[in-house]
């Protein structure tokens, strides 16, 4: 019998990567990791983590609401939250890829830590990096709510049912 090699499209399989995160709001850096990764992967899951011990401002569902707003226009991106182990998790949607967004030189000792611990507990998960646009390096949610909380302008950095949501704990922006 003649084996014969498969074709580059005979190979492609359905990729599925997760992207966790606590999303606490969720900003245009997450958005901007999300929408690289959705132009590579059949689908991505963004998963909002509980994240209890970060004692988040944003209630789970409300971070869940936020996400599922803002990623609205991208088709193959959908929203779950999830608590206890990122691998356990990646592995209760069918999973192998985790996805990680790299905006500067300091996230890199973190993250590599991250993704050797992960590995360690699941080797069959394998992390994925996306270096963030640099627009968005200097953003985080929490200077996203300090902003917010003295007044200042998010709509920069946030989508507007985000700034909304933020304007809505905090008051709107007076500067
Ligand atoms: N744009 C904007 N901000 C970004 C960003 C980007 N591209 N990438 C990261 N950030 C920000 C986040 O908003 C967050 O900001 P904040 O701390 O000011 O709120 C900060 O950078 C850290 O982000 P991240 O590392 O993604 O932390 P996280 O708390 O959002 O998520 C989990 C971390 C949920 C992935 C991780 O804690 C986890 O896997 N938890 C489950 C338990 C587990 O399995 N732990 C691992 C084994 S020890």
């Amino acid at each position: 019998m003649m084996l014969r090699r498969k074709t580059a499209s005979e190979s492609a399989m359905s990729t599925l990567a997760v992207y966790p995160g606590t999303f606490d709001p969720i900003t245009r850096g997450h958005v901007d990791v999300v929408s690289r990764a959705a132009a590579i992967f059949d689908h991505v899951v963004l998963a909002v983590a509980a994240s209890e011990r970060k004692d988040p401002a944003f209630s789970l569902e409300e971070r869940v609401a936020l996400a599922n707003d803002v990623l609205a226009p991208i088709d193959n991106v959908s929203v779950v939250e999830f608590s206890g182990l990122l691998v356990d998790f990646v592995r209760s949607q069918g999973a192998h890829v985790v996805i990680r967004g790299l905006r500067a030189i300091g996230d890199f000792e973190y993250e590599v830590q991250l993704a050797n611990l992960n590995r360690r507990m699941a080797p069959d998960v394998e992390t994925v990096f996306i270096a963030a646009s640099q627009e968005y390096a200097f953003l985080s949610s929490s200077m996203v709510r300090e902003i917010s909380s003295h007044g200042g302008d998010v709509s920069d950095f946030v989508d507007p049912p985000v700034a909304d949501a933020l304007a809505r704990v905090y008051g709107p922006p007076r500067r």
